[in-house]
């Protein structure tokens, strides 16, 4: 059975790493098989557990256990072959060793690793419950996009490239005196292909949804709002929002008083904006939550008695409806504007744009045969109509 998966994420320090903690050790409390994995390089879930944590999974308490992901190591053994094409490629043509290493890390390499560990612990049957502590908001977005956009540039230009290079690969290594990969490169990147469509699918599935960690400031809540609108645009699913570091109100000091003011005023408007998700408080505490103990308190204080690993119901950001003459594809885009977003279609796909982030939605069979006859953003989503022609219907 596919565990229950939630990813942490929010601007730099609002507190993704203590809440990711603190929720898992509740699963774990709650006697399920839990493990916490930070795909972020800064690898604080140790500092918050207050243990030393490798790049295996460690257990840190009953049912619980706690893995840094090693972007470097899983780079050298499943990238390995690829790596080594490359790197003699480089080679024959000139580029010294250790511009060759520095050229063959890809960027987003680190990435793409933290993926694939992430699909090959949600797929070993060990847990129930995965908990993933992201890196800030830029970053997991360009996590979360990588898979659908990594198969897209795998499909086109290694799928060409592995014909083209299977006819002329014996021409070409004489002539160029460039070495040309060999099937197996292709293999592993075709495996890399299959693997990242996996995580793509985990990630979208039911059971996986995301947590927007905040503070109650007002430059964070804009980027809260505008991380709901890039993750809805990719399929993601968020189902709640931590507001931490409240101040109490009442506290009788002028200055915390006047904090706990400023707050509230923002909490108003993230309750406001985030009108259909859960919106969890967490007290500023007088030191920090460091230890299995204090985490669990923090998220237990936080969820205040809502199941915090309930799965969501109710539909997921992409729908198509059925109409008397075609289809409508809908896909939620809370908070966007008209002016925001741009779609064309292109072949077999629909390129929806917002803002500076794009989609290259493949479009499901049903709908890739009909015509695009309208499309409008309200209420925010975006609705696409298509047209069924007569003899196709
Ligand atoms: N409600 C709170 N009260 C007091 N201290 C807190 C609270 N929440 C988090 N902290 C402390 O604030 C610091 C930053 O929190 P945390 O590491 O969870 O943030 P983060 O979002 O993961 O940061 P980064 O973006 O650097 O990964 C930590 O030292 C943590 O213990
Ligand atoms: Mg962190």
């Amino acid at each position: 059975m596919t565990p229950r998966i939630i990813l942490f994420t929010g601007k730099g320090g609002v507190g993704k790493t203590t809440s990711a903690a603190g929720t898992a050790t509740l699963a774990a409390r709650r006697g399920e098989r839990t493990l916490v994995l930070s795909t972020d390089a800064a690898h604080s879930l140790g500092d918050a557990f207050g243990l030393p944590i490798g790049a295996e999974p460690t257990e840190v308490a009953t049912n619980l256990w706690v893995q840094q992901v090693d972007a470097q190591r899983r780079f050298e053994r499943s990238w390995g072959e690829v790596q080594g094409y490359l790197r003699s490629v480089l080679d024959t043509v000139g580029v010294d060793p250790i511009t060759a290493e520095e050229l063959t890390v890809i960027p987003g390499a680190e990435e793409v690793l933290a993926l694939l560990e992430l699909r090959a612990q949600v797929v070993s049957g060990t847990w129930d419950v995965v908990v993933v502590d992201c890196a800030p908001t830029a970053e997991t977005l360009r996590l979360l996009a990588l898979p659908e956009a990594l198969g897209w540039y795998m499909d086109r230009v290694f799928g060409v490239q592995r014909k083209v290079v299977r006819a002329l690969r014996p021409v070409l290594t004489r002539a160029a005196g460039v070495p040309m990969p060999e099937d197996s490169v292709f293999d592993a990147v075709q495996r890399l292909h299959a693997d990242l469509s996996e995580v793509q699918q985990l990630l979208t599935d039911k059971c996986a949804t995301v947590r927007l960690v905040l503070t109650p400031e007002t430059v964070v809540v804009a980027e809260a709002r505008r991380s709901l609108t890039t993750l809805s645009l990719y399929g993601y699913r968020v189902d709640g929002v931590i507001a931490n570091r409240v101040f109490p109100s009442g506290a009788g000091e002028a200055f915390l008083d006047g904090w706990a003011r400023a707050q509230e005023k923002v909490l108003a408007e993230v309750r406001q904006s985030f009108v259909d998700l859960p919106v969890w408080l967490s007290a500023y505490q007088a030191g920090e939550p460091v230890g299995a103990d204090l985490l669990a308190g923090f998220a237990e204080a936080a969820y205040a008695g809502d199941d915090p690993f309930a799965v969501p119901t109710g539909e997921g950001p992409m729908t198509i409806t059925r109409t008397d003459s075609g289809a409508v594809l809908r896909i939620a885009l809370p908070f966007a504007q008209r002016q925001d977003v741009d779609l064309a279609r292109h072949g077999d796909e629909l390129v929806v744009t917002v803002g500076s982030y794009r989609r290259l939605l493949a479009l499901p069979a049903a709908l890739a045969r009909h015509t695009v006859s309208g499309a409008r953003v309200e209420e925010g989503s975006l609705q696409v109509r298509f047209r069924f022609e007569e003899e196709s219907r």
